[in-house]
């Protein structure tokens, strides 16, 4: 097995997922600003090593998605965060895109940029001791949208990032993100995340990438969140396990989902079905921002210098988290609030 399919593979090894603690530093300053804590660089670190530094990290958590600004970062013990993060038995890894802007031909849409200069930042996040990258490429469902353009153009850019980041000897999570927003069903869900999938592969394999050593990181097939017909995890998890049957190349090692807006205990209680149902041979994991971080960041913003509290709560929702992967989550499990 080469080293980037071996490291794709411990990145989500049973039980284990991947935080999403990448938001850029706009991103970042809305969430801290959502609970009253001012956004400098020193509290944006404060907050990240206290989730870094949690037990939880040890079982549960086998890959870090970090920012530019972080990964250049030292914490209070003199270790760089990278450092931090291997301690604990996980591997770092870079978003390495610079964020999803308006495309020129159908400017309602979003097209992800960052290639310019991408071998050069590359080969400077590998000193810097990342193992694997993000690339997320975002698409809005409506009457018209996404259209063939917009599929096709982040589909080709994705491509190309994936295949200069094993180039570079790391391992490439590529991220098309189906947004939630809208009225939409499920069912449009589905059909949208089929063709923006089968884009992405046709250009990967174009591409000439190892699918053996990429990540892929799905929405789940959901209704618009302003649906006005809800879904239950049962139809949630047969309809995101046959659109990824269907579309996904056995080849992939892995699926780490993304939250995108879920709830923490929606997200977990899908991934927990999609496990229970797994009917393919891919793991099938986890890659969450929000839904790791939302109750640990209100508990922290009480008192920015207590790690005890809030370490015990991003614990318990790694726990979680992992027992999913393997369809162990109950919410007997989920009241137990000790990790
Ligand atoms: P969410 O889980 O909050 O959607 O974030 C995942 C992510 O990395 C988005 O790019």
């Amino acid at each position: 097995m080469s080293e980037i399919e071996n490291i794709a593979k411990q990145m989500i090894a049973k039980g284990k997922g991947i935080l999403a603690a990448d938001e850029s530093t706009g991103t970042m300053t809305k969430r801290l600003s959502s609970v009253n804590v001012e956004s400098t660089s020193e509290n944006r670190l404060r907050f990240r090593e206290t989730l870094f530094s949690a037990e939880g990290m040890k079982n549960y958590i086998g890959g870090v998605i970090l920012y530019d600004e972080t990964i250049k970062q030292k914490t209070s013990s003199g270790k760089t965060v990278p450092e931090l993060i291997k301690s604990f038995g996980s591997i770092p890894g870079i978003k390495v895109d610079t964020g999803a802007k308006k495309l020129a031909g159908s400017p309602e849409e979003k097209v992800t940029e960052g290639l310019d200069g991408l071998r050069e930042r590359l080969s400077e996040y590998y000193k810097l001791g990342a193992r694997f990258t993000k690339w997320r490429a975002v698409y809005s469902i409506s009457e018209k949208y996404p259209s063939q353009l917009a599929i096709k153009s982040n589909a080709h850019a994705l491509a190309r990032y994936a295949a200069l980041v094993q180039e570079a000897k790391m391992v490439p999570i590529v991220e098309p993100e189906v947004l939630m927003d809208g009225e939409h069903s499920i069912k449009k869900c589905f059909e949208v995340t089929a063709k923006v999938l089968k884009a992405c592969f046709e250009d990967l394999k174009l591409n000439k990438v190892n699918l053996k050593g990429t990540i892929l990181k799905p929405n789940m097939i959901l209704p618009g969140n302003k649906s006005k017909n809800k879904s239950n995890t049962k139809e949630i998890a047969e309809m995101t396990l046959k659109c990824l049957k269907e579309n996904v190349p056995a080849e992939v090692p892995g699926i780490a989902f993304l939250s995108g807006g879920q709830t923490e205990i929606e997200a977990t209680e899908n991934l927990n079905q999609i496990n229970k149902l797994n009917n393919t041979n891919f793991l099938m994991s986890f890659s969450y921002g929000r839904a790791l971080q939302q109750s640990a960041l209100k508990n922290w913003a009480q008192d920015i210098k207590d790690k005890t509290e809030t370490q015990k709560i991003f614990n318990h929702r790694s726990k979680m988290n992992g027992l999913s992967t393997s369809a162990k989550w109950s919410m007997d499990l989920e009241k137990q609030t000790t990790a």
